[in-house]
C-alpha cells in the first residue's frame, strides 16, 4: 500500500475506534497529520480540548508555541508529521491511562512504519516512555538516541513550558538543534524495518547517547 493510502486508512480506523474507554467522551480523534515523506516525527501526548473539537493534533496554545518553535528553526507545520500517542482526548486533559496507552499504541506504530521518518521528537513524558522506558526528561531532553534504527530526541511538552516559563530556554535550545540532526541522520545509510513480528520481540533496548 502507498505510505498516502495507509496513513489514510490508519486515520478512518482511528476515526471509529473503540479499543478503549476514551471513546466515550472523544468528540473527534486526531489522528495527526502531515506530509507522507515527512522526514521529521513529532509525537505529543493526546488531544486537548481544541483537538477534540477540530480532529488536528497541537491547535491550541501549545500548538501555537510549537508552531512558534518551528518557525525559529526555519521550519513550517507543513513540513513534518505530527502525531500523539493516544488518539482521543483524555477527559479534562489527565494522563493517559496504561490500558489507554497500549490500547492506541498500534496506530501510533504503523504511522511510524509508513512514514519511516529519519528523526522522532518526543514531546513530554509519556510520548518519551514509549522508547526510553524508565528515562528522566530532565536527564535526557535534548540528547540524540538511536532506538530502533532511528534518531529518537526527547524533548520537554511545549504545554510544560507555557506553564513553567524556565523550561523555555531549555526547550527552544533543544529545537535549535534538530536542523543539524536532521542533515546528519539524512547522512546515515536509509533504514529498512524489520518485519513486525522480529520487531516485537526485541524491545527498543539499544541505546546509544552521543
Ligand atoms: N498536546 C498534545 O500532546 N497533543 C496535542 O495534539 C495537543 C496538545
Ligand atoms: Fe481507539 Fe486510541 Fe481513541 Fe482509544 S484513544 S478509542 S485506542 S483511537
Amino acid at each position: 500500500m502507498k505510505v498516502e493510502e495507509e496513513l489514510k486508512q490508519i486515520a478512518q480506523e482511528v476515526a471509529v475506534c473503540t479499543r478503549c474507554n476514551l471513546h466515550y467522551s472523544r468528540k473527534k480523534a486526531v489522528p495527526g497529520e502531515g506530509p507522507a515523506n515527512a522526514r521529521i516525527l513529532f509525537i505529543g501526548e493526546g488531544p486537548g480540548f481544541h483537538e477534540n473539537e477540530q480532529g488536528r493534533p497541537f491547535v491550541g496554545q501549545a500548538g501555537k508555541y510549537l508552531d512558534e518553535l518551528l518557525g525559529k528553526i526555519g521550519m513550517k507545520r507543513s513540513d513534518v508529521f505530527i502525531a500523539n500517542v493516544v488518539k482521543c482526548r483524555p477527559p479534562g486533559n489527565r494522563d493517559p491511562l496504561p490500558e489507554e496507552l497500549s490500547a492506541c499504541s498500534e496506530y501510533l506504530e504503523r504511522q511510524i512504519q509508513a512514514i519511516n521518518p529519519r528523526v522522532i521528537v518526543t514531546l513530554g513524558r509519556y510520548s518519551m516512555a514509549r522508547f526510553v522506558p524508565n528515562a528522566k526528561i530532565s536527564e535526557i531532553h535534548g540528547q540524540s538516541m538511536q532506538v530502533k534504527g532511528r534518531l529518537v530526541v526527547a524533548m520537554y511538552h511545549p504545554a510544560a513550558a507555557l506553564h513553567q516559563g524556565s523550561l523555555k530556554p531549555t526547550l527552544e535550545r533543544d529545537f535549535s538543534q534538530l536542523p543539524q540532526l536532521i542533515a546528519r541522520a539524512e547522512q546515515a545509510p536509509v533504514y529498512e524495518d524489520r518485519p513486525a513480528e522480529e520487531k516485537q520481540q526485541q524491545p527498543p533496548k539499544q541505546l546509544n547517547l552521543f
